[in-house]
């Protein structure tokens, strides 16, 4: 077979990790895919940096376009990120009748209904492995090894730089903002950290993994959305007190009357193997109703984990370029006309135990009022702790978890509780899964 042609889009560290793996192993990457892969061409706006990665073999070009209009280019691969002009040059290179591998999180889960219809309809794959966890590995797992179940639930550490900073406060005491910086300095952090730390890169991953699982369309305007900018160090030594580590979880699960797609702080027990995912690690769990309980760990960004999803994809659009495009793997598993239009639930109707911090004012009656309002309501409490007071003051902290309930009852609880004159402050809620 002839070689494929790669012609690359955006030579930033993913790019330049890439072009090193497909250097590196060429041969190993030959003998799987049955044929050479190249890198032909890349277009960068940096033309002397791309120029001294690449070397002289590689034409290298300033415009784009001239790459997804070339007619030897086989696969475009798009790393340029972001919902601009990331879009109009993959459904220009669908339209050119070209293979696409992207690693665009962002741009599939706003995008990638209109993508893969466009794609479709070109007979043409979109290959996006490097997308979801780095170099894990998730979208091949959730899309084949594990087709033969009903998932159950997905529950995902997928953004390494609110993992990272979790860790450094609860590991060495730093700050938000301290370790915040430490991830930026470290490049493990988006162009616009906000995305990192208010949860939205982990709720584009989550809105992927949930598709294929589900075999839903991509929804990320219906995932809701909390980040860890709030969290206090305080809140972590609690959790840390009661058995519990606090992390970014990207949660879906099926239910009955429809699917929760949910990212917020929660508290895990310290026992479960997720809980002890530290750094800038990601790590997928994923609930197959045949399988039973799986985790997928891993590198969840840097240069050559996410080229090893990157050139994962090359090879497996090299060995499916000759198959009939009926046989191919569906891009988001399922077959394009099954995809179902089951609801996504509105996070009132989620179902979850609760960690709630109270400061309350340290006199009789207090926690029978608190009591009688969650009582009301239906919330069984597990576990109850009253913190000592600090020096010279009356209030007080109080810890509660509750058992599961509805998300809509612990909402109302709040504001009855928080409405209690001897109630100080906000009340802080963070979810908690068990998952036994
Ligand atoms: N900013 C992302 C993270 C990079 O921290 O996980 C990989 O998508």
């Amino acid at each position: 077979m002839k070689p494929i042609k790669v012609g690359l889009l955006g030579i930033g560290t993913v790019g330049g990790g890439t072009f090193a793996v497909l250097l590196r192993n060429q041969e190993e990457i030959a003998r799987r895919a049955g044929c050479a892969i190249t890198m032909a061409m890349v277009a960068d706006k940096d033309v002397d940096k791309a120029r001294a990665i690449a070397g002289d073999r590689v034409v290298v070009t300033a415009d784009a376009y001239e790459i997804v209009n070339h007619p030897d280019i086989d696969i475009v691969v798009e790393l340029i990120g972001g919902t601009g002009i990331a879009k109009e040059l993959i459904l220009k290179a669908i339209a050119n009748g070209k293979h696409v591998v992207t690693a665009n999180k962002a741009l599939l889960a706003n995008h990638g209904n209109e993508i893969f219809a466009a794609a479709q309809k070109k007979d043409v794959m979109v290959a996006f492995e490097a997308a979801v966890g780095g170099g894990i590995p998730i979208i091949k797992a959730l899309r084949e090894g594990l087709s033969a179940n009903r998932i159950e639930w997905i529950a995902a550490i997928i953004n390494g730089t609110s993992n990272y900073i979790l860790t450094e406060m609860r590991d060495k005491g730093v700050s938000f903002d301290a370790a915040l910086e430490e991830a930026q300095r470290l490049g493990y952090a988006e162009a616009d950290p906000t995305f990192d730390i208010e949860g939205i890169d982990a709720a584009h991953k989550l809105s992927i993994m949930a598709a294929i699982g589900f075999g839903i369309p991509m929804q990320f305007s219906a995932v809701y959305t909390e980040g860890i900018s709030k969290l206090t160090r305080e809140d972590i030594r609690y959790a840390e007190e009661l058995g519990y580590r606090i992390k970014l979880l990207a949660i879906s699960k099926r239910k009955a009357q429809g699917i929760e797609l949910r990212v917020h702080p929660t508290l895990i027990p310290e026992r479960r193997l997720i809980a002890n995912v530290e750094g800038v690690m990601n790590a997928v769990l994923v609930m197959g109703d045949a399988v039973g309980q799986t985790m997928y760990y891993g590198a969840g960004a840097g240069a050559e984990p996410t080229a090893s999803a990157v050139v994962a994809d090359l090879v497996d659009v090299a060995r499916m370029l000759t198959a009939d495009p009926e046989h191919r793997v569906p891009h988001l598993a399922f077959q394009p006309d099954q995809l179902s239009n089951t609801p996504i639930l509105p996070m009132g109707q989620v179902e979850s135990a609760y960690y709630l911090r109270l400061r309350v004012f340290d006199k009789p009656g207090v926690l029978a009022d608190i009591t009688r309002i969650l009582a009301d309501l239906g919330i069984s409490i597990e576990a109850m702790v009253q913190k000592e007071p600090r020096e010279g003051e009356d209030w007080v902290n109080l810890i509660m978890l509750t058992h599961l309930t509805l998300e809509q009852h612990v909402s109302d609880a709040i504001v009855k509780i928080e409405a209690l004159p001897v109630v100080a402050d906000k009340v802080t809620r963070i979810r908690l899964e068990e998952f036994n």
